[in-house]
């Protein structure tokens, strides 16, 4: 049957992946999946400041234009990420102790120098990532801690300046459902549209547990469109505690359909992405011990269960 890209395309849809350069140099395997199932694309790490911008004004462009490469040769929507955030941040920036001014003109030559390198070709920016906190407080980081909370309205100015074209959005985790980080999005939106500070979207990363996708997905979806901008499920992903045996699979694979099912119920849910192509290669394992299995593909880049729920809830048979 056709590829995931085929039915997303007929709905109007993008079915994202993030995507690593190396791989995508080194396992043609890897390669020819990511390029005929998908038809978005994410960097998963070489558009970030520590891969980008690694000593102060000394850019490095490798990876993120093999990404850059691949995706228009493979007619993919591209999703930049990211412009600001605390982590996988270079530490002249983190530890550099500049005065506001400083900071303030550091940030916008890096969003200039990466925005502008990509005008017209990138869809969507993450301009920031992961700036609250779970009870939904601003997180401490040297943008936040020299800046204040309008580092935010700044970097999306900032944004819209170097890629008029770009939509500008913010992205976190653990905001899929109703909660108290989300609710901060909710206000920190309302509050930027009522000065006019330009933002397009939300993201939803969506780092999910097996068996627990928040009950309240699509309601939150829909506050957001209801607001007025778009939302994507942006960095999909069904973790489950190895091994993992069929009923675990079964469960993932009704998982992703619900995600996606919410998505595909609200106006304005324009992607779902997948944070990665094969189990083989996805971060969670490094991060949560005894955890994994948690994409589409399996480590033989085998179709899981979870590949047939989504390709079914695109339409597909
Ligand atoms: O490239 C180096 C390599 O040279 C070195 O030998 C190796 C040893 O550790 O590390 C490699 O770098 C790793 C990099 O991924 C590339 O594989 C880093 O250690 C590792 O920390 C980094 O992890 C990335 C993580 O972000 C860092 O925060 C993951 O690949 C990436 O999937 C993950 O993505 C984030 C999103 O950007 C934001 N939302 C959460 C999501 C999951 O953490």
């Amino acid at each position: 049957d056709s590829p995931l890209r085929d039915h997303a395309a007929q709905q109007g849809f993008e079915i994202g992946a993030a995507l690593a350069s190396d791989h995508l140099q080194n396992d043609s395997q890897y390669a020819d999946l990511a390029g005929s199932e998908f038809n978005a694309a994410t960097p998963e790490n070489s558009m970030k400041w520590e891969s980008t911008e690694p000593s102060r004004g000394q850019f490095d462009f490798g990876n993120a234009d093999t990404f850059m490469d691949f995706a228009q040769q493979n007619d993919q929507k591209v999703r930049g990420h990211t412009l600001v955030w605390h982590s996988q941040l270079p530490s002249w920036v983190e530890n550099g102790n500049f005065s506001q001014s400083e900071l303030r003109s550091v940030m916008e030559n890096h969003i200039d120098e990466v925005a502008g390198r990509y005008a017209g070709d990138i869809a969507y920016w993450d301009v920031a990532n992961e700036i609250f906190m779970g009870d939904g407080s601003w997180r401490n980081s040297v943008f936040y801690d020299t800046l204040g909370p309008d580092f935010v309205a700044d970097a999306l100015r900032m944004t819209a300046e170097a890629d008029p074209n770009a939509e500008l959005w913010l992205n976190d985790y653990s905001i899929d459902g109703i909660n108290a980080k989300s609710d901060a999005y909710y206000n920190l939106i309302q509050d930027l549209q009522s000065q006019g500070v330009p933002i397009d979207g939300i993201g939803l990363q969506a780092h999910l547990i097996n068996g627990q996708v928040p009950g309240d997905l699509q309601q939150n979806i829909q506050r957001f469109a209801d607001l007025g901008i778009e939302v994507a499920i942006t960095e999909l992903d069904v973790r489950i505690d190895m091994p993992a045996d069929q009923s675990d699979l079964e469960q993932q694979a009704q998982d992703y359909r619900t995600v996606m099912d919410a998505c595909g119920a609200v106006d304005g849910c324009v992607a779902v992405t997948v944070w990665g192509v094969s189990d083989q290669y996805s971060w969670v394992p490094d991060t949560f011990d005894g955890q994994g299995a948690p994409l589409l593909f399996d480590d033989n880049y085998q179709r899981k269960p979870a590949y047939d729920a989504v390709h079914e809830a695109l339409g597909g048979s």
